[in-house]
């Protein structure tokens, strides 16, 4: 398989040290739920909440829906919260929003839950694929509708150990 680097990792330290002191400054006083999404967003949750001064929760939610290349559309939750999220600042992570159908199922699911605050934060957002109706409030990196690897992002299950993100050629 062909791939060309697109971030290595001191640019994605670098950024995500800059999302962590903007969630830091946003969050002044409150207390946080982080929601990491499964399985893309565990290496880039474990790494922001490290850059997030403010009392922090982490939880996870288990998702699938990508076959190959392709987004399938159906979102089926493979492992549910164990967290309350009603009254809380709810955080969820996200590795890469593509449509964001993705986002807007976890964000209707979530809002029945009665959360204090809702917002989202994922390390990669493809602007040009999105058909989605809630905003993304903290973004990584931008690119195009390129498939991409590598830092917890995977196709069809592998490459998510690499420390960098690459494009698939
Ligand atoms: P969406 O529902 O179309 O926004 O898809 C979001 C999910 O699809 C992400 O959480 C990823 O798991 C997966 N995904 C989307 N684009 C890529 C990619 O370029 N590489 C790896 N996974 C991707």
């Amino acid at each position: 398989m062909k791939t060309r680097p697109l971030f290595d990792e001191s640019a994605i330290a670098k950024r995500i040290k800059e999302l962590g002191e903007q969630i830091t400054r946003d969050y002044a006083g409150e207390s946080l739920l982080v929601v990491s999404v499964l399985k893309g967003a565990f290496i880039f949750t474990a790494d922001l909440v490290r850059q997030i001064k403010a009392p922090v929760e982490i939880d996870f939610i288990g998702l699938a829906s990508y076959e190959g290349t392709q987004s399938t559309g159906h979102v089926r939750i493979t492992s549910d919260l164990s967290a309350k999220i009603e009254g809380r600042n709810v955080l969820l992570v996200e590795d890469i929003v593509d449509t964001g159908k993705t986002l807007d199922f976890l964000r209707d699911m979530f809002s029945l839950r009665n959360p204090k605050s809702l917002r989202v934060c994922s390390l990669l957002s493809k602007p040009e694929a999105h058909q989605m109706r809630t905003p993304v409030d903290y973004v990584g990196f931008e690119i195009t509708r390129e498939f991409v690897i590598g830092y917890g992002l995977d196709l069809d299950q592998r490459y998510r150990e690499l420390p960098y993100i690459a494009q698939v050629l």
